[in-house]
């Protein structure tokens, strides 16, 4: 039995982590106009300032709920609860702008700073990660925006993307979560999971290895899609990956610069990720095959959220989202915790599981455990795939 490396973090020494994700996130904005953080910018996405009030909304909440004091701003919990509010309808929502914005933030913080004694360190390490993640979906809603909002250097990343494939063999590994450090609910407990034999890629597939499958014409060929992959390929008109032009370019932000070959592709649904699997004889992994691939083979790509791109398409956490084949549901014994809002309630939705971490998510967040998920027709995430075959 192969047991899996305790990947998540101890817990303690809040009060800097939470400073420095509080300056992260200012900084990702500081480019950003007072009406571009106000508006909405893609209707899958909150307006920039939602998700702002949204960091601190959440801090008071749980902050309050820990130390047993009534909300800052009780007339925001609505206002600002990610749940009872789509993301489509936020945009016509009394959401707070500018130095009030900024003053609320401020004043949560605050009253944070005196009462983080009461707080556990697993809800002060939440609410870290928390905003770490908002980070990263205030990146998609930027790399959305239209040239002229968003204009950060980009820090190329260096080397050769990882060709070829490995053979991972069958038997029993531990999946999940160990309990030690902090992790999801959804990432927990940790069980034994079975698996025969299979190939995995070395790597996500790159740019390169993508436009062959668009060259040989996989956009136009319903036999390698699925039937509702091939549904809206043809309604949203995919052609190619989002941020793709005819040309060959891809924008990246304010740019369109050429396509980078050992670069991950990213930007494709999950569908689009099926198609070039098979046009290529291979097919997506499970989550439990990812997973058990990349234990022992832990080695981070960049992390580096402020070189605004991937590295070469290589490590397992750290360039690039990884699509899987799974749908997002519970581990056998799953408990809720500590709310049933944050997995519980997608569970067995149609949403499907990636895995990793992108370019933009903070290392902080990444671990091989961690569970992302999303409708398996999106593309605005930072996210590619890599393939499996069966051994
Ligand atoms: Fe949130």
């Amino acid at each position: 039995m192969i047991t899996g490396t305790p990947s998540s973090q101890p817990l303690g020494g809040v009060e800097a982590l939470l400073e420095e994700a509080r300056e992260r996130t200012l900084r990702l904005v500081e480019g950003v106009s007072g009406p571009d953080l106000d508006r909405v910018h893609d209707p899958l996405m909150s307006p920039l300032a939602w998700d702002l009030g949204h960091i601190a909304a959440f801090e008071d909440l749980w902050v309050s709920r820990e130390a047993g004091t009534e909300l800052l701003r009780e007339d925001l919990a609505d206002v600002y609860d990610a749940f009872e509010t789509p993301r489509t309808g936020r945009g016509g929502l009394r959401y707070l702008r500018h130095d009030e914005l900024r003053a609320y933030m401020e004043a949560v913080r605050e009253r944070t700073w005196r009462a983080l004694v009461r707080v556990s360190p697993f809800i002060a390490e939440m609410l870290v990660q928390h905003e770490h993640q908002h980070n990263e979906t205030m990146l998609q809603t930027l790399q959305l925006a239209e040239p002229g909002v968003y204009a950060p250097a980009r820090t190329p990343g260096p080397g050769a993307a990882r060709a070829g494939s490995r053979l991972v063999g069958g038997g029993s590994f531990e999946m999940g979560d160990a309990g030690e450090g902090f992790a999801y609910d959804n990432e927990r407990p940790r069980h034994a999971v079975d698996l025969p034999a299979f190939r995995i890629d070395n790597g996500p597939v790159t740019n390169a290895a993508f436009a062959e499958f668009l060259a040989d014409g996989g956009y136009g060929r319903r036999e390698l899609w699925s039937e509702e992959g091939w549904e809206l390929r043809r309604s949203e008109g995919w052609e190619r990956p989002l941020y793709w032009s005819a040309g060959g370019g891809v924008r990246r932000f304010e740019q369109v610069v050429e396509l980078e070959a050992e670069l991950p592709v990213m930007h494709v649904s999950a569908h689009e990720a099926e198609a070039y699997a098979r046009w290529r004889g291979a097919r997506l992994p499970s989550e439990a095959e990812w997973e058990r691939a990349a234990l022992g083979e832990d080695i981070p790509g960049r992390l580096e959220q402020l070189d605004f791109g991937p590295g070469p398409a290589g490590p397992f956490v750290g360039d690039c989202w990884e699509w899987t084949d799974t749908e997002f549901d519970g581990y056998p014994g799953f408990r809720p915790h500590p709310y049933p809002e944050y997995s519980q309630v997608f569970f067995r939705s149609g949403y499907r599981v990636l895995r990793g971490a992108s370019w933009a998510t903070r290392a902080r967040v990444a671990r091989t455990t961690f569970r992302n998920w999303d409708h398996p027709r999106r593309r605005q995430i930072f996210a590619g795939f890599r393939c499996v075959e069966d051994a």
